[in-house]
Order: C-alpha cells, then sequence, then structure tokens
C-alpha cells in the first residue's frame, strides 16, 4: 500500500506545482437571462445552517403520494434515510405526470446509428403506452415483482429507458451493465444481485456492424449459472421489431422475444407502485479497491429529487430544449442525465445508438443540427476524440448550444477551449462536473447562471454540497494553500448511494471509516463523505480534480479496479504475477499497460502475450484492453516482496524510476526499461 501512496504523492505535487490559474470566463448573458437558476441566495438557503431542510426543495419538484415526516433520518448512520416515510413511484413522476400537458411532446429522440435510418421520436404518451405494456410483461410473463433484482444488458435504445421505467413502475429494482461489457462482467453481475431474469436486445449497430449482442447473453447465462445464479428468463427486444437479427436462436423454455410476447399486453396498464422514498430504484456497478465491483444501490425519493434537482439548474434544462447527453445509459452518467433527470422534468432526451464518429467526424454536429440540440453533454475522452479527428468540423453544420457539459475525467485547459471556441462557438456556456457512480448527481461544478467559468476547474461544490480537502491526518487543508488533499463531502445529500449492495461493511470502509472518529455516532457531521479522489482548491473555493487515490484507473471517464485487470490477467495459468499501471494516452486520458511474470520454466511467446490480452478483454471488456502486455523476467520489488508499481508507472510513462538501489532486484528495473523502449 505505501508504494500506491508514493504514486499519488509524486503526481499531486507535480501537478499542484505545474497548475496555474486559468482566467475566470463569465456566463453570456443571453444565457443568463434564460437560466433556471440565477439568484445567488441560493448559497445562503443551502448553507450548512439550514441542512437538511434546504433538500426539500429538490423534494418539492416531484410528485408524491404522500410527503415525508422526516427530512433525514441518521439512526442506522452513515446509511442516510431521505425523505424518511414520503412514497412516490419514478416512473409516475418521468411519465405520468407530464401526460396532461405534455403528452404530445417527444420524450425520447432515438437516433439509429446507419444515417439511412430515420429518427424515432417517442411521445410522452407513446412512452407511457410502452412502458404500461412492458411493466405488464415483466409482472406476468416474467412473475417480477417489488423488490425483485433484474439485469438489463442492452445498448443503447429507447426500449432500455422503456425497460428502465417499466421496472421502477413495478418497484423492481434494475441493475443496468454497460453493453460493451463482456460476457463473464455481466454474469458477475447478476450472481451478486441474484437476478433470474436478464433483459436484453438481440442486436445493434456499433462502428457500422451489427452486431450479435444476444451471443454475449447465452454465455452470461452459462457462466452466471456455474456462479451459482440461475437465468430462468433472458427477454430479448428486437433491434427491428418483428424481425429476429442476431444468429444465436432463442433458447426454448429460457428465452421470450418481447416483440412477440408484447402483443399479449397491448393496452394493459399497470397501476405504479407507491414506493418509500427509501427503497432501492436501482443497483449500478462500479470498480473499486478490490477486485469484486461494487453494487452502489440508490434510493428512490432521495435519488431522484437530487437528479431532477441538478437537470433544472446546473443543466439548465427547459421544456422547449433538445437535450443530448453523448454518455451510455448504462453507466451512471446516463442514469441520473440520460434518463432520470430530463424525464422527471418532461424534457426531450436524444439517444445515440452508435459511435460519435461513425461515418465520420462530423457525424455528432449532423445530429445536432437534425434535431436542433441546444443541449450538448458528453465526456473529456469524447471531445479529444471529436477535436483529434475533426477540428474544423463543427463549423460545417449549423447548430447553436447555449449550454455544454463536461464530466468524468479532469479536462485540459487546452481541449476545454477548443470545445468552448469550436464546439460551442464561444457562445455555449460550459459546466465541468464532478462526481461519481456512488454520489447520483453533481458534487462540484459551477451554475451557469451565477459563477464565471474556470477552464480546467470543476467550480466549487454545488448548492447544498460542502466539500472540505483532508490530508492523510484528517487536518483541514483550506482552499488557497496550494496543496492537495483527499477531497471530501462534509454533508449527506439525497443524490448519494444508500449502501454496497449486500455488503454495509464495505460501504463504511471504503467511504467513511478514514476521517470518522466515533463509529457510533448518529450525528451526520460525523461522517464525511470520502470520494477516494486528491484535489487542490483555490481561494475561490473552486475545486481542481487530479485523480484518483485508490488502485482505480480512470479510462475514458469511467473507473476500472487496478485489481480486477491484474486478477483478469491471473486467469491464465502460466501468468505468476501481474501488475497494472496506468499510462497517459492522448484520446482516453489513462489506459492500463500490464506488466506481467511468468511461472518458473514458462517461455514468453507472442502467443501468451496475446493470451493474456485476451483474457483480459474477456473477463472485463474492450474498455480494459491493455496498451501492451509486457511479459517482464521479475517484478521489480521491495526487500520486503512488494511489487513497485511507482516503478512500472514511471517506466510505462516514460519518467523517473528514481532510486531503485533498494529493491531487491535493482537490475531487473534497467532490463524491464530496455524492453519498453524498443
Ligand atoms: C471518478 C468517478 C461522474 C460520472 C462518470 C464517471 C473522476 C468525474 C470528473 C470531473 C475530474 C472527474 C473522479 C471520480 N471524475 N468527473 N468533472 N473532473 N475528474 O463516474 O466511473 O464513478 O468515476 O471520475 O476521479 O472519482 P465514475
Amino acid at each position: 500500500m505505501s508504494e500506491q501512496k508514493n504514486v499519488v504523492e509524486t503526481s499531486e505535487a507535480e501537478i499542484a506545482v505545474h497548475w496555474q490559474e486559468e482566467e475566470y470566463i463569465t456566463p453570456p448573458p443571453a444565457f443568463v437571462g434564460q437560466a433556471n437558476l440565477t439568484d445567488p441566495a441560493i448559497y445562503d438557503r443551502f448553507s450548512l445552517d439550514n441542512f437538511p431542510d434546504y433538500y426539500t426543495e429538490f423534494a418539492q419538484l416531484l410528485t408524491w403520494y404522500k410527503y415525508w415526516d422526516e427530512v433525514l433520518d441518521t439512526s442506522d448512520a452513515p446509511c442516510w434515510k431521505w425523505f424518511k416515510g414520503g412514497k412516490l413511484n419514478a416512473s409516475f413522476n418521468c411519465i405520468d405526470r407530464h401526460l396532461a400537458q405534455h403528452k404530445n411532446k417527444t420524450a425520447i429522440h432515438f437516433v439509429p446509428e446507419p444515417e439511412e435510418e430515420r429518427v424515432q421520436h417517442v411521445t410522452y404518451q407513446e412512452l407511457y403506452v410502452r412502458v404500461n405494456e412492458f411493466a405488464a410483461l415483466l409482472r406476468d410473463t416474467a412473475g417480477l415483482k417489488r423488490g425483485d433484482r433484474v439485469t438489463i444488458h442492452m445498448p443503447m435504445s429507447a426500449e432500455l429507458p422503456i425497460t428502465m421505467l417499466a421496472c421502477a413502475r413495478l418497484g423492481v429494482i434494475h441493475s443496468v451493465v454497460f453493453g460493451g461489457f463482456s460476457a463473464n462482467a455481466c454474469a458477475d453481475r447478476i450472481i451478486d444481485s441474484n437476478s433470474r431474469v436478464l433483459i436484453t436486445m438481440d442486436a445493434y449497430y456499433r462502428g457500422g456492424n451489427l452486431l450479435n449482442h444476444k451471443a454475449v447473453e447465452d454465455e452470461a447465462c452459462t457462466i452466471a449459472e456455474e456462479g451459482g445464479q440461475k437465468v430462468d428468463m433472458l427477454l430479448v427486444w428486437q433491434r427491428y421489431p418483428g424481425k429476429y437479427s442476431s444468429d444465436s436462436p432463442p433458447v426454448p423454455g429460457r428465452d421470450v422475444v418481447v416483440n412477440e410476447e408484447l402483443k399479449n399486453y397491448f393496452g394493459v396498464r399497470v397501476e405504479p407502485e407507491k414506493m418509500l422514498a427509501e427503497e432501492p430504484l436501482f443497483l449500478m456497478y462500479t470498480s473499486g479497491t478490490t477486485g469484486k465491483p461494487k453494487g452502489c444501490q440508490h434510493g428512490t425519493g432521495g435519488y431522484l429529487s437530487y437528479v431532477t434537482a441538478m437537470s433544472k439548474y446546473i443543466q439548465d434544462i427547459h421544456l422547449e430544449d433538445v437535450y443530448w447527453c453523448m454518455a451510455d445509459i448504462g453507466w451512471i452518467t446516463g442514469h441520473s442525465f440520460i434518463v432520470y433527470g430530463p424525464l422527471a422534468l418532461a424534457a426531450s432526451t436524444v439517444i445515440y445508438e452508435g459511435v460519435p464518429t461513425y461515418p465520420d467526424a462530423g457525424r455528432s454536429w449532423r445530429i445536432a443540427q437534425q434535431l436542433d440540440v441546444n443541449i450538448f453533454h458528453t465526456a473529456p475522452t469524447a471531445i479529444r476524440a471529436l477535436r483529434k479527428i475533426g477540428p474544423d468540423e463543427p463549423a460545417k453544420y449549423n447548430y447553436t448550444f447555449k449550454h455544454m457539459t463536461t464530466v468524468g475525467e479532469p479536462i485540459e485547459p487546452e481541449v476545454w477551449r477548443w470545445y468552448r471556441e469550436v464546439v460551442g462557438r464561444g457562445e455555449a456556456v460550459i459546466v465541468d462536473t464532478y462526481w461519481q457512480t456512488e454520489t447520483g448527481g453533481f458534487l462540484c461544478s459551477t451554475v451557469p447562471g451565477i459563477n464565471p467559468m474556470k477552464a480546467g476547474s470543476a467550480g466549487p461544490g454545488v448548492p447544498g454540497i460542502h466539500p472540505i480537502i483532508f490530508d492523510e491526518n484528517g487536518k483541514v487543508i483550506e482552499p488557497g494553500a496550494g496543496k492537495a488533499g483527499n477531497i471530501c463531502i462534509q454533508n449527506p445529500w439525497p443524490g448519494c448511494f444508500q449502501t454496497v449492495w449486500g455488503d454495509r461493511d464495505r460501504f463504511v470502509k471504503s467511504y467513511f471509516s478514514m476521517y470518522n472518529k466515533n463509529p457510533d455516532s448518529k450525528d451526520w457531521r460525523d461522517w464525511p463523505y470520502m470520494t477516494g479522489d486528491a484535489a487542490v482548491q483555490s481561494a475561490d473555493g473552486y475545486v481542481r480534480i487530479l485523480g484518483r487515490i485508490d488502485d482505480v484507473i480512470n479510462v475514458s471517464g469511467h473507473r476500472l479496479g487496478t485489481k480486477e485487470i491484474e486478477s483478469a490477467a491471473l486467469t491464465v495459468p502460466e501468468v505468476a504475477e501481474a501488475a497494472v499501471v496506468p499510462v497517459a494516452h492522448e484520446i482516453k486520458g489513462k489506459e492500463p499497460e500490464l506488466y506481467v511474470s511468468l511461472k518458473p520454466g514458462i517461455q514468453p511467446s507472442p502467443e501468451l502475450q496475446q493470451k493474456i490480452a485476451d483474457a483480459i478483454v474477456f473477463e472485463i471488456g474492450k474498455i480494459a484492453k491493455c496498451k501492451n502486455v509486457w511479459l517482464v523476467p521479475d517484478m521489480p520489488k521491495t526487500r520486503s516482496g512488494k511489487i513497485m508499481r511507482r516503478v512500472l508507472g514511471a517506466i510505462s510513462n516514460k519518467g523517473d524510476v528514481g532510486n531503485v538501489m533498494t529493491l531487491a532486484n535493482p537490475e531487473v528495473v534497467e532490463e524491464i526499461q530496455k524492453m519498453v523502449a524498443e
């Protein structure tokens, strides 16, 4: 562990030294003139003195069957219960309540990847019909009921939010697995959540190919069963309704083709379940320090209040906007800011099936032009890719963004400026939203109608969030001190996840124990939430995130556990030891690079290298693909036998390995350096 800390300390210090303050840029008056939130008094109203009551302002954005008895119940600290006793339904809030005024309005614009296929516009009325019918199918064909878990492994499609909202209508807890994840990763999540039903789609387009997605599910079902969780029913949506588009046929007795089965439910309506605010809405798995991904459990009332407020005040969505969050629904960004937040506001949300740069670098901007998108939301990795392959493309299309978001990883000021000047034509306001799978919604961001922007800086805590930066010993690092530390949040907030599914101890240990002094305390002040990120805060309170302090690599704005990758490598029998390090990558931000030593008597070979590389993609998915797999004669180790990841990281990044003479095997460092330099 101590080596790992060194890595962070070195790089943090480096960045802190090289970091220079950027200029403030004031939001364009045209934006401020129409913004949902422009009164700075919100920061006073949302001061800690008024905690937790200020959050009722967010809850008031929703429609409740019954109001809460208590805003925040701390009796099971730090498993907070928000809006205790309140009752609501997320599907009702995202659909039914809009019908009276907006039934004709587009809820979802689905953009297929092939450009010759027309965009589908699903109105709120149509969404209502389809969610009800599918909810009836889930209840009657699949036998699902309130509290059951269901795994969903689907591509970007209108059917994905329909599936999620149908689950929410019944009180079924959905666990959406990113469509690009492997069968193995999907199976792990089926097992952990005890899902007896899996929902998928037969095929989807990606990069010009119609992928046979159903084949992945057959494999996932097999692996899950071996791991102790049988999938009784696999529900398969058709990419082209009425036509089966996969080479893997339905398995009799297990698989149900949704579009056929739905015929039995045409016209059926399902009463939404009146859920308690604290009942779980969904699970979203994310990587942590140990190998096993954590199922972050998000509640109904708190989560929905929070993402609705963030969509309104930070995303600044209005009814007449066309809002495009170019993320995947299989990540938290998609849950909060493609599906739940925007739909709770009766917004029109865009879902794009494929690759942003397919068939060419102008694709994203053509979509923006065609749908007249005016709010655009994406990650630095996509911005870098669009800039690299088509720096002049945005100018060729006729669209106007008033608001743009960046999310998921630090953005270089250079890239930020291109985003603002070229994509936003200097007219759009930008929010750099810092948050996590666990946090449900934003932690830090400027309020676009109030605060100026600063390139590369996420901004202050959003109203209601009170960040604090601690050093290793729990001492506060004051804003403007020029020193980095661990960024924590002083107060609970409604969007925060409730626990790690089935593992309360892990929840408490990973997020609270480091800075909690009294584990028995029921006072929220004793339980700062630890994000696991290193950050510096300037004198104005703006936060600059430097990266993770734990064994997690942020690839393309998503977390991959180093242990996950290393254990995937160790599934290859020839492998003795594996160590993964992050390497800077032009587009992805970071990329994993793997070092492997082999068991005695095993000879290195290109085939073996490939076998290990394949094992990682098989176990986790392409997102974890390593830049290189180096078969090294031995790992650089301390005398006590610990692998020096810091040294490997320096070699991969062509940095200074420092003094290695104290290692048990200093000679191996030079050998590895030579190997990597070739
Ligand atoms: C980690 C969370 C937030 C949803 C998508 C990723 C990093 C996130 C920013 C930002 C700098 C950021 C942090 C965080 N991160 N947003 N605006 N600036 N870093 O969710 O996979 O749970 O990853 O992403 O390191 O802890 P996630």
